[in-house]
């Protein structure tokens, strides 16, 4: 894909998985493996945009995309992550929350290790902020912000029910109940929907070419 149709954009990227520690050993996470973020800044810096990619734990390194028009910012928690796009949302043009985030914390953290035996029977879980959403309320007419939706069985009824509700302008709703697509796959599969009731569908490809087809998708939104 040799398009170089995002120069002068700044394209802000979420990826990877969130933790939620209980204690300084422990927390609650999720499978994701930054994969579909990773191939989505290195397809908007080949087309030329300038990438800020914010990003919980990883399991792929973003060393090989060494380029000077990528900013990496790491984070760990959901509360981190949020205020890492905060502060870089207003200047985006173009924002895509990739990451897995996860939806509750514990509502105590204790500093000090929790001895096995001292372990809760039940853990007491506050929700932790949808950022995403956040973004959606404070986004500017120009700015053009994308989430996805990792689903189960039915991916569309979900995906635009969560598309509406984050007052998204797309949503890419991919099963992660499939071989060969979702959490730690190299391919992936989806169906892009917009607010504007367009919809495309991706038949399986690799993270790269998928993150492709999204950016090919803008144009439309
Ligand atoms: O978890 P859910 O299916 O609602 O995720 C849909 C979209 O919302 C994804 O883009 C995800 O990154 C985002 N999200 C978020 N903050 C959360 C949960 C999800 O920004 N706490």
């Amino acid at each position: 894909n040799g398009k170089r149709d995002l120069i002068g954009k700044k394209v802000l990227i979420s990826a990877g998985g969130t933790r939620e520690y209980l204690d300084p050993v422990r927390f609650i996470g999720n499978p994701s493996t930054g994969k579909m973020g990773i191939a989505l800044a290195q397809a908007a810096l080949s087309r030329g945009a300038s990438v800020t990619l914010v990003h919980g734990v990883l399991s792929a390194g973003i060393s090989e995309l060494g380029n000077p028009q990528l900013q990496a910012i790491p984070v760990v928690s959901a509360a981190e992550m949020q205020q890492a796009l905060l502060s870089e949302f207003t200047t985006s043009d173009i924002t895509i929350m990739c990451a897995a985030v996860a939806d509750v914390k514990p509502s105590v953290y204790s500093a000090e290790k929790l001895p096995k035996k001292s372990l809760p029977e039940s853990l007491s879980l506050a929700p932790v902020p949808d950022i995403v959403a956040g973004l959606g309320s404070i986004k500017k007419p120009h700015q053009k912000l994308i989430g996805f939706a990792a689903q189960t069985g039915d991916i569309i009824t979900p995906a635009t029910e969560k598309l509406i509700r984050k007052k998204l302008d797309a949503i890419v709703a991919n099963p992660v109940d499939e071989i060969g697509s979702g959490f730690g796959s190299d391919r992936n599969r989806a169906i892009i929907i917009s607010s504007s009731g367009k919809q495309q569908e991706i038949a399986p490809c690799s993270k790269l070419e998928m993150a492709h087809h999204i950016l090919d998708f803008l144009p439309l939104l």
